[in-house]
């Protein structure tokens, strides 16, 4: 006698994905360059960089040959192995770097990179207590987050005041760190007051504290310096990069000086993905291109381009520096609503949390004659309704 086998109910697995994001209603094929190209053959001018990740643009062949020989040569290796692309990264890299003697931690991403940091102040100090800035965002994990204005999820796992921008009071001999984006750009790219960050040096000094700066945003020449440091004349202990520093590769790199480093012991970090070959040949590559003749000049010139747009239609002044601006709107426009209308003439640009600033941050490789088309269709376009 045969038993039939027992059936089961069929299952049905139904996927969507988190609604984290609110997608902008076009849809994107390929991309080449500065220029976005949809399915319906539109080529849009990507002044947003996808969140100034595209350091040199989408597509750069030379970072594509790069990756294509590292993927062939040696595509994955631990941690406990040396190999080439981590010695020409580390060679590279310290050519951009602010004078001093650093080391460099790899991880993934920016919110670990700050995560590190801050553990790194933490554990060499012994304090229980940071100072960040209201307004501020350093990324979506415990202690980035804890950092963060008003994100809070859940207990902190440190004790946090939250200045506001431009104030330097309570940073006393409790204090572990003190960490700040040196432009802050979600907020609204808010520049640092004259002197700010130099009084911030000074305190951090005082109280021995570390002061970290989250370059995210403002490094890998985004401000038209190699680092935000130099671009301010103002030296870190510590300082935090990603996005832009892989060219489009995930990469969170934490960058220490010898003497903070000195004070912990190398086994607090740690990361499987983090300073991959893959990840620290593109990381390599994108720092020689930072360091060429002329690289950081034609940010610059992109920069005094789009300066321009300032009194053009809604705008009426332009906050930032490098390519991370934001175009702060007149009295009652909106951002969303220039941004709509910019797209509508295939220009993509950002919105941030505050509603009146427009955000810019293209890839570095905006040419001066690109750049001119935001003034143009400024100029040219009919008023928001
Ligand atoms: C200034 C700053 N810090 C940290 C982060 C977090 O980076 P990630 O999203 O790579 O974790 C961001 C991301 O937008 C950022 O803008």
């Amino acid at each position: 006698m045969t038993t039939a086998a027992p059936t089961t109910p069929a299952l049905v697995a139904h996927l969507v994905e988190f609604p984290a994001y609110k997608r902008l209603p076009i849809e994107i094929a390929s991309a080449e360059g500065c220029e976005l190209i949809l399915r319906d053959g539109r080529r849009i001018l990507d002044l947003y960089g996808g969140h100034c990740v595209n350091t040199l643009g989408a597509g750069d062949a030379q970072l594509g040959a790069v990756l294509q020989k590292q993927w062939q040569e040696l595509s994955f290796a631990t941690n406990l192995l040396d190999h080439a692309p981590r010695a020409r990264f580390m060679e590279a890299f310290a050519r951009n770097l602010p004078e001093g003697s650093w080391q460099v931690f790899c991880s993934n991403s920016g919110a670990e990179a700050n995560e590190n940091a801050l553990k790194l102040a933490l554990k060499a100090t012994g304090r229980k207590r940071v100072i960040s800035f209201h307004g501020a965002f350093h990324g979506r994990t415990a202690a980035a987050n804890a950092v963060t204005d008003g994100k809070a999820w859940g207990t902190l796992p440190f004790e946090v005041s939250r200045l506001p921008w431009n104030s330097v009071t309570g940073i006393d001999d409790g204090v572990a760190a003190v960490i700040i984006e040196p432009i802050q750009s979600l907020a609204g790219v808010v520049d640092p007051p004259p002197g700010f960050l130099g009084a911030l040096r000074v305190a951090c000094d005082a109280a021995g504290a570390a002061l970290i700066f989250d370059e995210v945003q403002t490094g890998n020449g985004r401000l038209g310096a190699p680092w935000a440091a130099q671009f301010y004349g103002v030296t870190p202990d510590l300082f935090s990069t990603a996005k832009g520093a892989g060219g489009g590769i995930p990469i969170g790199l934490t960058v220490v000086s010898d003497e903070w480093a000195a004070r912990v012991p190398g086994s607090i970090m740690g990361s499987t993905f983090g300073g991959g070959p893959l990840a620290l040949a593109a990381a390599a590559h994108v720092a020689e291109r930072i360091a060429a003749p002329g690289f950081l000049h034609n940010v610059r010139e992109g920069s005094a381009v789009l300066r321009g747009c300032a009194r053009l239609g809604p705008v009426r002044r332009v906050r930032g520096e490098g390519l991370l601006l934001g175009l702060e709107l007149e009295e009652g426009a909106s951002a969303v609503a220039l941004r709509d209308a910019l797209l509508g003439q295939g220009i993509l640009t950002g919105t941030c949390d505050d509603p009146r600033v427009l955000r810019l941050c293209p890839p570095l490789t905006l040419t001066p004659a690109q750049a001119q088309r935001l003034p143009d269709a400024l100029a040219a376009l009919p008023p928001l309704s």
